[in-house]
């Protein structure tokens, strides 16, 4: 349970509010004016909805794409207000005049989308006299963007200093769900993680150990725990140092009565292009000169078999190289899987998980997809969330 005030415990109508939106959407690699998934866009409407329909002046705020790439949210402007239906006003600075006219000729009811937060700087490193600039836009604040809620920036935590400052549905949403899958879970549960690196998964991992059921280790991950476990990894990914906390993680998990899941056998190949020549090998036996890239055919059957099983799944992190269709049968075959058991409460952290579910078409099948990847994994990890923290207790 969220126990933080949201948009509907406080007036809004008549007022300038400043809410901060995660529109850090993917745009196309060659025409940088192309989004190529709205999602992120889509899930905040029902805050901006609620806001203009109480009378609010809305003006929104996000970053896009990282502080060096200089990005524009022109494109989302666009796109917002075709999801809208109606015009809204695309201011093409933060805090500078035109933000500042603009914001100041609202009426109740309308739109606004100021620049991209990361055109300055001073975002990124909480600036507070950027963040007091930024307030100075409104006079409530409300944070939606769960996306970057682990970020304690000018612009998602800052502007609390000087604003009363509550949440959207957004945030509502995904804390909501995610919490209480995690405090409440229908039984048993079971927690799939993929991804490369044991290190950047630690945290979640060890969270996850006092909750779950049963644990389902794929990706990169699972050679360094082959390889604490005395086997031949070949040229696969793995943290050597990380070795004492794999096989740490081993003996909780025995103490503790969770049931671990490996994948058994592993496609394996020179180099991860979609001209490769594959071969499968036991996940504890690949050659010199290999590397494992995707969980194999007895691991997909034991793996969509298992998920069956269970009544909560929380995913995080694809169980294969994915991005090259050759590797993605593992990660895909678990989006399906979780897809068919209607009966479980199904949970994707955001990132790489739910791009896979959404470009297998799977995403309206699951309970919840999470737009925040790094957020996400923060908030199963137990991390206070900077983005949250500084919203009013209720
Ligand atoms: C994300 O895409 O995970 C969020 O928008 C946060 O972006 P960042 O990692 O660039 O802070």
């Amino acid at each position: 349970m969220l126990n933080k005030k949201t948009i509907e415990d406080i007036d809004v109508s008549g007022k300038r509010v400043l809410v901060r939106c995660d529109f850090n959407v993917p745009l196309d690699v060659e025409d940088k004016t192309k989004i190529t998934d709205d999602r992120r866009i889509r899930e905040a409407l029902p805050t901006i909805k609620y806001l203009m329909e109480h009378g609010a002046r809305v003006i929104l705020c996000s970053h896009i794409g990282k502080t060096k790439h200089k990005l524009s949210l022109a494109p989302v402007a666009k796109r917002l207000s075709e999801l809208l239906d109606r015009d809204i006003l695309f201011a093409k600075d933060v805090i500078g005049k035109d933000a500042k006219e603009k914001a100041n000729s609202l009426q109740d009811g309308d739109v606004m989308l100021i620049e991209n937060v990361r055109l300055h700087e001073e975002e990124e490193a909480n600036d507070p006299a950027f963040a007091k600039e930024l307030a100075s836009l409104a006079e409530i604040f409300v944070n939606d963007a769960f996306g970057t809620a682990h970020r304690a920036h000018a612009s998602t935590a800052g502007v609390a200093d000087y604003l009363p400052a509550v949440c959207g549905y957004l945030i509502q949403k995904e804390i909501g769900i995610m919490g209480d899958a995690l405090s409440n879970p229908k039984r048993p549960f079971l927690a799939i993680l993929g991804g490369s690196k044991v290190s950047t998964k630690i945290g979640v991992i060890e969270n996850l150990l006092d909750k779950v059921d049963g644990l389902m280790i794929g990706g990169g991950m699972t050679y360094t725990f082959a390889k604490a476990q005395g086997g031949n990894i070949g040229n696969s990914i793995c943290e050597l140092d990380k070795l004492d906390v794999a096989r740490d993680v081993l003996e909780k998990a025995k103490e503790k009565n969770v049931k671990l899941y490996f994948p058994i056998d592993t496609v394996c190949a020179a180099e991860s292009s979609e001209s490769a020549q594959i071969s499968v090998c036991p996940s504890n036996d690949i050659p010199d000169g290999l590397e494992g890239l995707d969980i194999g055919p007895e691991s997909v059957k034991l793996f969509v078999d298992t998920i069956k099983e269970y009544k909560t799944i929380i995913w995080n992190g694809p169980v294969g190289f994915f991005e090259v269709d050759k590797f993605a049968n593992g990660t895909n075959s678990i989006a399906k899987a979780l897809a068919e058991n209607e009966d479980a409460v199904t949970i994707i952290g955001g990132g790489d998980s739910a791009a896979a579910v959404e470009k297998a078409g799977l995403a309206s099948k699951m309970t919840h997809v999470s737009t925040g990847g790094g957020a996400s994994l923060e908030f199963i990890e137990g991390k206070v969330l900077p983005g949250i923290a500084c919203l009013q207790d209720k």
